[in-house]
């Protein structure tokens, strides 16, 4: 296994291009499942994320080819069961019930387990095949569910947490080739479904209203093979542009949509940084002045998202004053605090809040990665820390992030890979 060491206190300046989306391609991919013809994405990150659901698609009898960033998938035969042993490292991998669903009018694929940030039920995605038609078994730790015919209905997927982002992809790619006309009440709006919704249009779905809390889809008899470009990452614009605040002296992100990550650079400019946008840049740099604490709460899109919770605690750690931050999506996602507290910084959680101290610096440590944004949060936190700070355990990074330690080596971190 690899670890990082961050060598702390080398400023950042320059610029990188940002990856394609992981959130984005991995339903995407799975979207794939629904024709026999071929489809060509570009653009699909190199993680073990992505790579991962590929492999779950070859399982599944599809021809897969990569070439750097371009990856094309024939699903010409597919059969319908994704074992545990072929799933069980990802829980994203649920995303395949939908596609086949709705091309094989049956699915049985191994339950997703929880993780480290929270409990990852998917009770949403099954009510909304069971309001298609379908009939879901739980059993053996499979879910099965079955359709002898998908016929388009009202569901609505709003859980007590708010929407389902996953959910709402699966019932989406489900509700494609049922017969007649699905609306989805309480959809996601994050850019990822209205990513794959963009997807499945070019492969000659109907579906209006992505990116709004109303989605209708009218059912198609089948569809065809596209071509596709994935998004830029919001979440990884997010951490360079933390990293650019932490410790830069100016950085500019391209290939990126400012228009995806509008509530970090609304939050990074009210704490004093000064943020600069074009079409497909954005540029972070410090101001001079002191920066000020923040209170934030995360929400669902586009309200600040709990994938940059970890990140943002690293940056108000070492920011002078008292910070608030509010998990509203997954109330435990605080694995990063004890490993940041091992550096030095003062945060306290109460529930699913975290009180931030600021304090003048924080120390090199060896910490442990526990899970992919938490991971980035102490790749952060080393940039600052006096001395090296040693992560174990980055496979967590390598799941969401393409070459995080060369992209920040480009802009002049002090960031090595070493073998365990
Ligand atoms: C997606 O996960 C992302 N993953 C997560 O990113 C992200 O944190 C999350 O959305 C929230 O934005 C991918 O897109 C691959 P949810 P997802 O269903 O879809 C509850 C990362 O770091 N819920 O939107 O699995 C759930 O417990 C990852 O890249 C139900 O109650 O999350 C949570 O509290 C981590 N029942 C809330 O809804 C359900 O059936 C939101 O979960 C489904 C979800």
């Amino acid at each position: 296994m690899d670890k990082i060491l961050v060598h702390g206190g080398y400023p950042l300046s320059g610029s990188i291009k940002i990856s394609g989306s992981k959130n984005s391609a991995l339903p995407i991919i799975a979207a794939t499942l629904l024709t026999p013809d071929p489809c060509v994405l570009r653009r699909v990150p190199d993680l073990s994320d992505t790579n991962y659901m590929l492999q779950i698609l070859m399982h599944l009898g599809a021809e897969v080819e990569r070439a750097s960033g371009t990856v094309t998938v024939k699903a010409e035969k597919v059969n319908s069961v994704a074992p545990y042993e072929v799933v069980r490292k990802m829980r994203a991998s649920v995303c395949v019930l939908g596609p086949l669903l709705g091309r094989c009018k049956e699915a049985t694929v191994s339950l997703p387990g929880g993780c480290v940030i929270g409990d990852r039920p998917i009770d949403l995605h099954l009510k909304g095949f069971e309001a298609l038609g379908a009939a879901v078994r739980v059993e053996n730790g499979n879910v099965k569910v079955f359709a002898p015919k998908l016929t388009g209905a009202v569901v609505n997927l709003q859980g007590k947490f708010g929407p389902t982002v996953l959910g709402t992809d699966n019932v989406m790619m489900a509700a494609v080739l049922a017969e007649g006309v699905t609306v989805i009440e309480g959809a996601a709006t994050e850019p990822e479904v209205c990513d794959l919704a963009d997807f499945l249009n070019k492969m000659g779905a109907k579906i209006e209203g992505a990116g709004t809390r109303r989605i209708i889809i009218e059912g198609v008899k089948e569809l065809h093979g596209a071509e596709h470009d994935i998004i830029p990452d919001r979440i990884e614009t997010g951490t360079f542009l933390v990293a650019g605040a932490i410790c830069g002296r100016g950085i500019t992100l391209h290939r990126v949509r400012p228009e995806h990550v509008i509530s970090v650079t609304t939050a990074l400019a009210q704490s004093g940084f000064n943020v600069a946008t074009t079409a497909n840049s954005i540029s972070v740099s410090p101001n001079g002045a002191h920066t000020k604490p923040l209170e934030l709460t995360t929400q669902p899109y586009p309200g600040f998202p709990t994938d940059m919770q970890a990140q943002m605690c690293a940056l108000l750690a070492t920011t002078e004053g008292t910070s608030v931050i509010t998990e509203k999506v997954f109330p435990q996602r605080y694995m990063h605090v004890a490993e940041l507290k091992r550096m030095g910084a003062q945060v306290e959680i109460e529930g699913a809040t975290a009180v931030i101290q600021g304090v003048e610096r924080l120390y090199g440590a060896p910490v442990m990665a526990s899970d992919l944004r938490a991971s980035a949060a102490l790749v952060l936190a080393g940039l600052k820390a006096d001395g090296v700070t040693e992560i174990r355990r980055v496979y967590h990074i390598d799941r969401g992030y393409e070459h995080l330690d060369e992209k920040l080596s480009e802009l002049g971190a002090h960031i090595e890979r070493v073998k365990e």
